[in-house]
């Protein structure tokens, strides 16, 4: 489900975002719950500035439940009023968030019915960076698995609404943002979380990363995956060559990196979040 993004396909990418929101009252933007802020592509902001704009923090279930807390605080301190955290994996609170959809619209909703409109359609979409769950949720709105064409940026097809709970619909085609590319360290998060193809990076170098985050923000689940005490008694890379050999890879770092990262991914060290609001304020 990954892309190589160019110039040409963000611009394409951009201008069909730009003709999705001219049909829709709501934008769901989707985002990673354990990269918030890194798996955000801030032009969102300008593009939905007209529209109702609801953030839904997904794999909500993979994150840090006291980190997806502040960020949830943090959007709404940003002036964000509908903010969501969410696991559309596992279809919890699907109904939140079609409570939050009709929160966003009943001033209009209101507005329309008052000139005689029995109830009127809201038209919503999910718009996000690849893998944020965009399909997820939108197949969890609709109640039923449909079909959601690749995410191949600028592909042109007929756009289809789907009916979802009460009296809204959602385009069938979600809007795809491209991640940010221009930070080195916002691009292993992605990486980390798989939210960009793992050939992008070399695992290592990610693995590398992720060790040393952990290190720092989450030692004792660290500890307990790795049984090593003293995770200062080396430098990372070192580190990262000792569990190679622990875990049986021998001296295979590259393959070790990788099943690190999967089984990161895999909440095998258990809710860990990447994007720390702490070190955003
Ligand atoms: P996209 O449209 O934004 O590209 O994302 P999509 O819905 O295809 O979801 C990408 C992957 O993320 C899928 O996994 C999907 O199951 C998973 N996912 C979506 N929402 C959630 C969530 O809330 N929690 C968790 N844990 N996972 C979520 P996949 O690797 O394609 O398949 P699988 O792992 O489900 O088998």
């Amino acid at each position: 489900a990954n892309i190589q993004w160019y110039p040409g396909h963000m611009n394409k990418a951009k201008n069909q975002i730009i003709d999705i929101l001219e049909l829709v009252d709501v934008v769901i933007e989707v985002v990673d719950a354990r990269i918030p802020l890194s798996s955000r592509n801030p032009l969102i902001e300008k593009l939905a500035q007209k529209k109702q704009h609801l953030i839904v923090l997904n794999k909500a279930d993979l994150a840090d439940p006291v980190e997806t807390k502040r960020w949830v605080t943090y959007f709404s301190n940003l002036g964000h009023e509908f903010v969501i955290a969410l696991d559309a994996k596992h279809n919890s609170q699907i109904e939140q968030l079609v409570t939050l959809i009709k929160q966003a619209t009943a001033a209009k909703t209101k507005k329309i019915m008052a000139k005689g409109a029995l109830s009127p359609t809201i038209r919503a979409v999910c718009v996000g960076i690849p893998n944020c769950g965009k399909s997820t949720i939108l197949n969890r709105l609709v109640g039923k698995n449909v079909a959601v064409v690749g995410d191949r940026p600028g592909v042109t097809k007929n756009q289809n609404w789907l009916k979802a709970k009460g009296n809204i619909q959602v385009l069938d085609t979600p809007g795809i943002l491209w991640p940010k590319f221009d930070d080195q360290e916002v691009g292993y998060k992605l990486a980390a979380c798989g939210a960009i193809k793992d050939s992008i990076f070399h695992a290592d170098d990610v693995a590398i990363y992720l060790l040393d985050f952990l290190k720092t923000n989450y030692t004792r689940q660290l500890r307990e995956f790795t049984r090593v005490t003293d995770l200062d008694a080396q430098s990372t890379p070192e580190l990262l060559l000792q569990l190679t050999k622990q875990f049986g890879y021998r001296d295979d770092y590259d393959r070790f990196a990788l099943i690190l990262l999967q089984r990161f991914r895999k909440l095998k060290l258990g809710r860990i979040s990447l994007d720390w609001v702490a070190h955003n304020d």
